[in-house]
């Protein structure tokens, strides 16, 4: 096959931040995905309905003329949110999910959720109105090894919360272990997940064999090599509950080579092409689409776009860096050449 025509993609995770970085990095997602699931996690967080309206309004200022994107706007679940806040967001039409950070698992998440209990009342009230939760599922306690957090923070908090909040929509962010995926598999079709650009391609050994590799550091943090060929079975697969959020998160350079640099992999601008390769390498080429363009929509029950875009067999460059006000960012590399192209 030479060129592969599918609907439109979105991205359901990503970050935009604001100011600088976000007028650098918007045009990526925008000349590729029609609508983003826009993540909440500046600081401050955007919280409130108010909040949420603002920071919509500043993205389509940074949006450069001539391009269509429609972000899709989320707040920062913390255990003081209002649950009529909520219901005020959910009928604006503007946000389409409430993000549940546990306090202390990833950039920005101080003000969100230590006490699971202290939120029961938006979730019962997400329930009743069908909002759904998007969920960074990792536990933060010390004494649970990291790469162990994924897991089990499905047992101790996910299912329970599920449990006790029948019809909760819940997605799964960004998924990373095989428990995952076959506890995503195991659910009913109240339950998706989300799977990314970068843990299709590297696992934890890309991160840390033969030297520290910073650009690939993101939470959850890449796994052994089963779980990425799990995650591998699971996007391809073409079934419903699994669909493309990037969780594109651009950081500076400066803030990645720290002592203690942040987490994030920048994606935006070369994901399409890394996961056309990745489709084509694995034999399924005919659920790009599924994956990238027609499980988040029918999830959200938001109609699949009407734009087409179409992939073409040829080498794709991708820059090294994108150039900031606030300094360099790198994108991405998988490690291979890319043969796709978006025309
Ligand atoms: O790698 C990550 N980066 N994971 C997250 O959960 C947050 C994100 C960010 O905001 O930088
Ligand atoms: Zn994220």
């Amino acid at each position: 096959m030479t060129a592969l025509t599918i609907t439109r993609p979105d991205d359901w995770h990503l970050h935009l931040r604001d100011g600088a970085m976000m007028r650098a990095v918007l045009p990526y997602s925008a000349q590729h995905f029609a609508r983003a699931i826009i993540m909440p996690n500046l600081e401050p967080p955007v919280v409130t309905l108010a909040q949420a309206t603002e920071y919509r309004d500043r993205i389509m200022a940074a949006l450069p003329d001539g391009m269509k994107f429609t972000p899709l706007m989320t707040l920062y679940l913390t255990e003081k949110t209002d649950p009529d806040d909520v219901t005020a967001a959910h009928n604006s039409g503007l946000v389409k999910a409430v993000k549940l950070y546990p306090a202390g698992a990833t950039t920005n998440s101080n003000s969100g959720v230590s006490k699971f209990d202290t939120i029961r009342p938006t979730l019962e009230r997400m329930a009743e109105i069908g909002l759904p939760l998007c969920v960074h599922g990792e536990v933060t306690q010390n004494d649970v090894d990291i790469f162990d957090r994924e897991a089990v923070f499905i047992e101790r908090v996910l299912d329970p919360i599920r449990q006790k909040t029948k019809g909760l929509r819940v997605i799964m962010e960004h998924i990373t272990t095989k428990d995952a995926v076959d506890y995503a598999r195991a659910q009913d079709e109240t339950l998706a997940a989300t799977i990314t650009t970068h843990h299709l391609v590297i696992n934890r050994n890309h991160i840390l064999a033969g030297g520290i590799k910073p650009h690939f550091y993101c939470l959850p943090v890449a796994k052994r090599e089963e779980h990425r060929l799990a995650l591998r079975t699971a996007a391809t697969s073409g079934e419903p509950r699994f669909f493309l959020g990037t969780d594109s998160a651009p950081h500076t350079d400066a803030n990645k080579l720290l002592p203690c640099g942040c987490a994030g992999c920048f994606t935006a601008p070369n994901t399409m092409p890394i996961l056309a390769q990745i489709f084509e390498d694995d034999n399924a080429l005919d659920k790009l689409e599924h994956f990238t363009s027609l499980n988040g929509p029918k999830f959200y029950g938001l109609p699949v776009n009407k734009e087409k875009m179409t992939l073409t067999k040829k080498p794709m460059q991708f820059p090294s860096h994108v150039n900031t006000d606030d300094g360099p960012i790198t994108v991405f590399d998988p490690g291979y050449d890319l043969h796709w192209s978006v025309i």
